[in-house]
């Protein structure tokens, strides 16, 4: 079953609306390397000025979270309809720093995964065990738990379509990556929970690693049979290391 890698920029709070453009500009003036589908994630309010760069080039749009309701007295929040309005096909959701700082659960996670669906957005569920997990040998249990919570309920043909991010907590943003056979071993693991829901659509979900992926270790990831694509943030706003990064997964799909 031949998936084709996804490569995900999320650029956080960073960004202002020239610097997002700027940003966005110069990954779609460089040549994109094939077999690779890309995506960036700028933040909401450059999300309508970074969709006119990407109009008619292979970048896809994504947003950064989203709330579950279509409209309503919801004060600060962004809803699916709202997203694929200005062109999104992507929206990362439950990641660790939205856990870990705006209080979203799992139960919250699940909704917005459906909620993405049915608007037509390709939710991107971000799952990780925080250190002390780890520390305890909870890892298998804590993904196990969050994969199961966020896929309850999704039909196979969405389950096919959805994409998970496995970050461990310990490895955003620390310049501590997981190694290649590690991350390997709990995507495998993913794909194993993901399969008692329904086998045959397991084999088309595409899982990815994020966690202080560079150009220098994407090679480690890239050659691991279970490692769909990354989900970068750091190195994802310097569109030079992003490429670097993207080209990393290409050489996996021509080997
Ligand atoms: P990082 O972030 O690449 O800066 O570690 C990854 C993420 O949070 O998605």
């Amino acid at each position: 079953m031949a998936r084709i890698p996804l490569v995900v920029g999320n650029w956080k709070m960073h960004t202002t609306v020239a610097e997002a453009r700027a940003l966005a500009a110069a990954i779609t003036r460089s040549v994109l390397p094939a077999g690779v589908e890309l995506a960036v994630c700028p933040p909401f309010t450059a999300l309508a000025d970074v969709a006119r760069i990407l109009e008619g080039s292979a970048v896809g749009l994504g947003a950064q979270d989203m709330f579950w309701e279509v409209a309503g007295a919801f004060t600060g929040e962004v809803s699916p309809v709202m997203l694929a309005d200005l062109g999104c096909r992507y929206v990362i959701v439950g990641h660790s720093e939205r856990r870990q700082h705006f209080g979203e659960t799992d139960e919250s996670v699940a909704r917005k995964a459906r909620a993405a669906f049915v608007h037509k957005l390709t939710p991107i569920v971000c799952v990780g065990e925080r250190l002390e997990e780890r520390d305890a040998r909870q890892t298998e249990r804590v993904i196990t738990r969050q994969v199961e919570a966020a896929t309850a309920g999704l039909s196979a043909e969405q389950l096919a379509h959805l994409v998970l991010a496995y970050e461990p907590v310990w490895a955003i943003g620390t310049g501590r990556a997981a190694t290649g056979p590690e991350a390997n071993r709990v995507i495998g693991l993913i794909r194993t929970v993901l399969a008692a829901h329904d086998s045959a659509a397991s084999k088309h979900t595409r899982i990815l690693y994020g966690g202080s992926v560079t150009a220098d270790n994407v090679a480690e990831f890239s050659q691991q049979p279970e490692i769909d694509g990354a989900l970068v943030g750091g190195a994802s706003l310097d569109a030079r290391k992003f490429l670097a990064i993207i080209s990393g997964y290409a050489r996996r799909t021509l080997a």
